[in-house]
């Protein structure tokens, strides 16, 4: 039996912060950008990361701690945030799948997700027994659609995952409407988002919990791979850490509580697991990188928000008519993890992939589409999850609802704009990186005007 936790003590409340800094507030264009990347490594390790690292290496490695790192890195984490607890994991997907089963969720769930998204929003659904119910987003910000959303509320549904998505906060206050009004659990899925504000409230501090990735590619990272979440309930926030890491009955959701005490490890009567939990903890060497990223997190989400400005200015100068830019509706900001426009096909006279090499020709550095709506994805057209397509969760007869596979069409904005999403970089590190993808870009509208 699943323990459940309902809407109840999962009280939303949390999110009066506002911006933790000004730089964030002012218009992009109005930074000196000189100043701004001088803040920026260029291999995006710089001293401060080399000390933190430091200090790790010199305190060695014990059982499961060295410098209080994680314990450093949560509490800086936390107070960034203006949000009482920071739980530490070791990528983006772990710590959403710790949130569903903090949460309750398991066989016979539904939770509804964008099928605009990386595929792990999804399969942290279907890895905790539970089916993902899929729907469509906005084609003007390409956040998940809240009309669809209600639309997709049955009585097996459970939670909704909302993400952030290129770093445009998601239509939350809807959301968080029919959340109320169905008793779900709502994990923001900020991936890809940081810093960005909604109705004044940063993202991430609006859902029950939110879940950021410091994968690679991400605004910042802990050494390649990490994650973190974040949340005001601290019951929730200890089931999470539980979840993250082997059930340990005394561990909860307070920085650095992601090992239980000397004193209760050694006695032999000390009973050490009350929940199933998996092992997602962050290594003290990937919180130190992150704890030097996060103290240059205002810095890095501004270089991307300038050089977001930057490539709107080239689509503005050029009187370019074919790229659609970013829409950034009234009342939020964007942290631009990319800067994704659409292409018009039609009016440029080329499809996506010749206009992407041209844009490479002229010495761009690639640009991404987007990733195949998850639906789509075979392995959500085969069902085979677990082996057998039977031994999916949609066949699991504690699942009274009526999903039991995925179509096209299922979610038709998605399937229609996806093929033209263009998602230039934003993550380039110096001014001369910025410059070349700039001229690269002028270049391509030229050639094509
Ligand atoms: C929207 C979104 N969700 C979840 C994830 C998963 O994060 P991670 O790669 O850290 O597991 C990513 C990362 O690519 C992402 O972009």
């Amino acid at each position: 039996m699943w323990a459940v936790l309902t809407i109840d003590n999962l009280p939303n409340r949390f999110g009066t912060h506002v911006m933790p800094n000004e730089l964030l507030t002012i218009d992009p264009r109005q930074l000196d950008a000189v100043e701004l990347f001088s803040h920026l490594p260029p291999t995006r390790c710089g001293e401060l990361d080399r000390q933190y690292i430091g200090e790790v290496l010199d305190a060695g490695f014990g059982n499961w701690e060295s410098a209080d790192m994680i314990g450093r890195f949560e509490s800086a984490y936390a107070k960034k945030f203006g949000v009482p607890y920071a739980i530490s994991h070791n990528s983006g997907s772990g710590t959403m799948l710790a949130c569903l089963l903090a949460a309750g969720v398991g066989p016979g769930d539904e939770v509804i997700v964008p099928t605009l998204t990386m595929a792990a929003t999804a399969f942290v659904v279907i890895q905790c027994g539970a089916v993902p119910v899929f729907a469509d987003s906005d084609p003007r910000t390409f956040n998940i659609d809240p009309a669809d959303v209600a639309r997709k509320i049955t009585p097996h549904t459970r939670a909704i995952i909302p993400v952030h998505l290129f770093g445009l906060p998601a239509e939350m206050d809807p959301i968080m409407k029919l959340a109320g009004q169905s008793d779900l659990t709502v994990i923001e899925d900020s991936a890809q988002c940081f810093l960005a504000t909604y109705q004044g409230k940063v993202a991430g501090t609006i859902g029950h919990a939110a879940s950021f990735s410091f994968q690679g590619s991400k605004h910042m990272t802990s050494g390649g791979d990490g994650g973190m979440v974040i949340t005001d309930n601290e019951l929730f926030g200890g089931n999470i850490r539980k979840a993250a890491v082997q059930g340990y009955r005394t561990l909860g959701a307070a920085a650095g509580q992601s090992s239980i005490p000397r004193d209760q490890r050694q006695d032999w009567s000390f009973k050490r697991h009350d929940r199933l939990g998996y092992n997602f903890r962050m290594s003290a060497l990937q919180a130190a990188l992150g704890l030097a990223q996060l103290e240059r997190l205002d810095h890095l989400v501004a270089a991307r928000r300038y050089i977001a400005s930057r490539y709107e200015d080239v689509i503005l100068d050029t009187k370019c008519e074919w790229l659609i830019p970013p829409f950034t509706p009234a009342g939020r900001t964007h942290s631009f993890f990319t800067y994704s426009c659409l292409v018009d096909e039609d009016a440029v006279g080329v499809d996506w992939r010749t206009f992407r090499q041209t844009y490479i020709t002229h010495g761009g550095d690639g640009l991404y589409g987007a990733c195949s709506p998850v639906h789509l994805e075979p392995i959500f057209q085969t069902m085979e999850f677990f082996g057998l397509p039977e031994r999916a969760p949609h066949h699991d007869p504690r699942y009274r609802g009526d999903v039991k596979g995925y179509s096209e069409m299922d979610c038709p904005n998605v399937e229609s704009f996806r093929k033209r999403l263009c998602q230039f970089r934003t993550g380039m590190q110096t001014l001369e990186k910025v410059e070349t993808e700039m001229d690269a870009l002028r270049a391509t509208i030229r050639h094509y005007s």
